[in-house]
C-alpha cells in the first residue's frame, strides 16, 4: 500500500510514532525518524530493517532542526512523500489540576506542542510546496473534539489537563487552516484524533473508561495505525481538512 513512500515521524521514539514506523515499512514504506530522546530512538532503529530507515535526534518544534532532519531524509531517501507529527513535548509541571496551573508551565506547553506543531508544519509544507507534493498528518486527540469525561478520573490522581484539550483542539483548527492554505499545491493536510492508549493507567480508571467505550475501551498504539497508513496512502487521495477519530466509541 505504501511502496517506495517516504514517511518522516516525529515523535518516532514514543507509542504511537513507533507503532506507525513499523506500520510504514510493513506496507512497502521507508521512514525518517525523529524524536529527543537518543536512547529510545537507537532502540527503535536496531528494530527495524537498516535499508529502509534513518534517524535524526532532532526537537521537531525547532525550524532549524526540523529544517535539517528534512534534509537529511531528501538526502538518504531522494524525498519525503509524507510526514507524522506525533511528538509529545510536555513541561515538568504537565498533569496539574486547573487551579494549581503555574504560568510558566502552561506557557511552555502550549508554545513546545501546539507551537511546536504549528512550527513542524511551516518547515515542513515549505518543504512540501518546493517539491511539488506532500501529506502531512498531525495527531489530535479525543480531548480536542469533547470535554473530558471528568467522572472516568473519579478515584484516581489522574488529570486531564485544560492545556491539553486547548493544544488538541487547536491543532485540528490548524489541519482545517493549512489544507485550505496550501490550495492548488497538491499537499493534504489531515489529523487523527485517538482515543486513550493503554499506559499502566489505573484500574479504577480503565474500567470507567471502558464503559464508555464499544468493543474495547482503552486502545493500543498499533490499533490506530491502519488510519494513519490510510491517510499516508492514495486510498485517501482526496480527503484533505479532516479530522478522523479513532476511540472505540468514546465520543459517541
Ligand atoms: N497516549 C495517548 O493516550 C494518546 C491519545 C490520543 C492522542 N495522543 C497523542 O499522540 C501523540 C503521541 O503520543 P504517544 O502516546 O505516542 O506519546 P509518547 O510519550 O509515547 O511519545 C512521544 C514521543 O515524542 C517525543 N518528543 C517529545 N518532544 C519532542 C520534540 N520536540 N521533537 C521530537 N520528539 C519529541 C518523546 O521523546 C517521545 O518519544 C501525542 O500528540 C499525543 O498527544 C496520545
Amino acid at each position: 500500500m505504501l511502496k517506495d513512500k517516504v514517511v518522516l515521524i516525529t515523535g518516532a521514539a514514543g507509542r504511537i510514532g513507533a507503532s506507525a514506523a513499523r506500520g510504514v515499512i510493513a506496507h512497502g514504506g521507508s521512514v525518517a525518524l525523529v524524536d529527543v530522546n537518543a536512547e529510545g530512538l537507537d532502540a527503535l532503529q536496531a528494530d527495524l530493517p537498516a535499508e529502509c530507515v534513518l534517524s535524526s535526534l532532532a526537537d521537531a518544534g525547532q525550524p532549524e532542526e526540523a529544517d535539517r532532519c528534512i534534509a537529511e531524509a531528501v538526502a538518504r531517501f531522494g524525498r519525503v512523500d509524507a510526514a507524522i507529527h506525533s511528538a509529545y513535548p510536555r513541561s515538568k509541571g504537565w498533569g496539574t489540576a486547573f487551579e494549581d496551573l503555574q504560568p510558566e508551565f502552561l506557557s511552555e506547553d502550549l508554545s513546545r506542542h501546539l507551537g511546536g506543531a504549528i512550527l513542524f508544519s511551516q518547515r515542513m509544507l515549505r518543504h512540501f510546496k518546493q517539491q511539488g507534493h506532500g501529506n502531512l498528518i498531525h495527531v489530535s486527540s479525543i480531548q480536542g473534539v469533547a470535554a473530558p469525561k471528568f467522572e472516568h478520573y473519579a478515584g484516581t490522581k489522574m488529570v486531564s489537563p485544560i492545556e491539553y484539550s486547548a493544544i488538541k483542539a487547536g491543532l485540528i483548527a490548524m489541519t482545517r487552516y493549512l489544507a485550505k492554505y496550501y490550495k492548488g499545491n497538491h499537499i493534504r493536510v489531515n489529523c487523527i484524533s485517538p482515543g486513550g492508549i493503554l499506559d499502566n493507567q489505573p484500574k479504577t480508571f480503565l474500567d470507567q473508561y471502558r464503559a464508555s467505550c464499544n468493543d474495547k475501551g482503552m486502545l493500543e498504539s498499533e490499533d490506530v495505525v491502519g488510519t494513519l497508513l490510510f491517510l499516508i496512502s492514495e486510498h485517501s487521495r482526496f480527503i484533505t481538512g479532516q479530522n478522523i477519530i479513532v476511540d472505540d466509541g468514546w465520543s459517541l
